[in-house]
């Protein structure tokens, strides 16, 4: 088994995160929708494309400088929103917050997250932005938007591909939606896992740190979870979406769009970003991936509006494909997760220096020195 610095690629990144996180925890952060297909698609999308590689060409100064929203980042990858970070290392988002910062890139904090919006504003160097639901209790929704405003956040990102959760087949197993089933295999799976277990006993309790005020029981994260599961909506609609973009007044991005015609839709009401995403697989299994959508969006939503993409991005090479395909940044999840839990903060600037060696040395070897000059000719569907 490597140690973090023996990890070579986001694989052996996750290789570690299985000896570490007990299963119920791994089955979580891993686990996709029914048959977990969309999720397969998103890995294999990838490997549909080659590049088409120029030689003898200046490649010696690499620029992998992108704008996310506007602001330029240090590198085209910004960390997608998750939820129940805590789960996976003690430190959560704090660590993820802290070194995505230091790699000089966008963090996205999950409504549903274990750290609150403004503890992760505390901790923050860079861009921030946050992830919301249109959910049942928009007084609750509202509330977020004033807290984000008052801590200076850089834009709002709506999730819109939850119209009713995924069917994840792993949790429901392990317990979802039984609470005492739940805390009994969190603790059979825990006891092979005794570091992770003795931080789950000693440091500060995992709670829905956004909800405190609006929950019950203190928003204890294995106690709530199900009353959160309730607010996800299915009436909720462009005009609520436009409802919220109004309030917030800012950047507003739209994550989960899985159609050309939703993403139009997107552009029309003036949306800053379309986030092509199928949740990683863990809502429709069926859905499309993002990056087979991306050259038909990109082409029907015109450059006034950024169009990222996310789901199964494992390699620097993933990245750079995404990119020449039109896309103006990508978001990472899993990834990122596994180099949290494999090593807290230090483990998250592992993912961001392999990914960052690895779309380095792509760049070097098609022969292409900037994100900015990264286009179509630079790749072609393998057959
Ligand atoms: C453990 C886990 C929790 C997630 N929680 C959220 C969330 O709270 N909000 C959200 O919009 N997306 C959530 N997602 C989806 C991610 O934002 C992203 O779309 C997905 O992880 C991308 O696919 P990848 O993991 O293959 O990179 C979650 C994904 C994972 C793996």
């Amino acid at each position: 088994m490597p140690t973090l610095n023996e990890c070579f690629s986001i694989a052996d990144l996750r290789k570690l995160t299985i000896k570490k996180l007990p299963s119920v925890m791994f089955d979580y952060l891993e686990g996709s929708a029914e048959d977990e297909l969309t999720a397969e698609w998103n890995r294999n999308s990838f490997s549909k494309y080659e590049f088409v590689p120029r030689v003898l060409k200046d490649v010696s100064k690499i620029d992998l400088s992108a704008t996310f929203q506007g602001v330029k980042i240090d590198l085209p990858i910004v960390t997608a929103p998750t939820g129940m970070t805590r789960m996976f290392h003690w430190e959560g988002e704090k660590a993820v917050v802290r070194a995505t910062h230091k790699a000089g890139t966008a963090y996205i904090l999950s409504t549903v997250a274990t750290t609150s919006i403004e503890d992760v504003a505390k901790e923050s160097k860079g861009p921030l932005f946050f992830q919301i639901y249109a959910w049942h209790d928009r007084k609750m929704v509202y509330d977020f938007i004033e807290r984000c405003k008052k801590e200076n956040y850089d834009g709002l990102m709506l999730a819109v591909d939850l119209a009713s959760l995924g069917k994840r087949e792993r949790d429901l197993r392990n317990g979802h939606g039984r609470p005492t089933v739940l805390r009994k295999n969190t603790a059979l799976s825990a006891l092979s896992k005794p570091t992770w277990l003795f931080n789950f006993l000693t440091k500060p309790k995992m709670r829905m740190a956004n909800m405190v005020e609006h929950l019950p029981h203190g928003a204890d994260a294995l106690k709530v979870v199900d009353s959160v599961n309730q607010q996800f909506s299915a009436s909720v609609t462009w005009e609520d979406a436009k409802e919220l973009q109004k309030l917030w007044g800012g950047k507003f991005m739209l994550k989960g769009i899985q159609s050309v015609e939703d993403a139009i839709l997107a552009a029309e009401m003036g949306a800053t970003g379309i986030i092509l995403s199928n949740h990683g697989g863990r809502q429709l299994d069926g859905a499309p991936t993002g990056l087979d959508l991306l050259p038909d969006v990109v082409k029907a939503v015109g450059p006034n509006i950024e169009v990222i993409v996310d789901g199964g991005i494992q390699r620097g090479s993933d990245v750079i494909k995404a990119i020449a395909l039109g896309a103006s940044s990508v978001l990472i999840g899993r990834a990122y997760l596994y180099g949290l839990a494999a090593g807290g903060e230090v483990g998250v600037t592992r993912t961001y220096d392999i990914l960052r060696d690895e779309m380095t040395r792509v760049m070097q070897l098609i022969g292409c020195s900037s994100i900015s000059e990264l286009g179509p000719q630079h790749i072609k569907r393998h057959v």
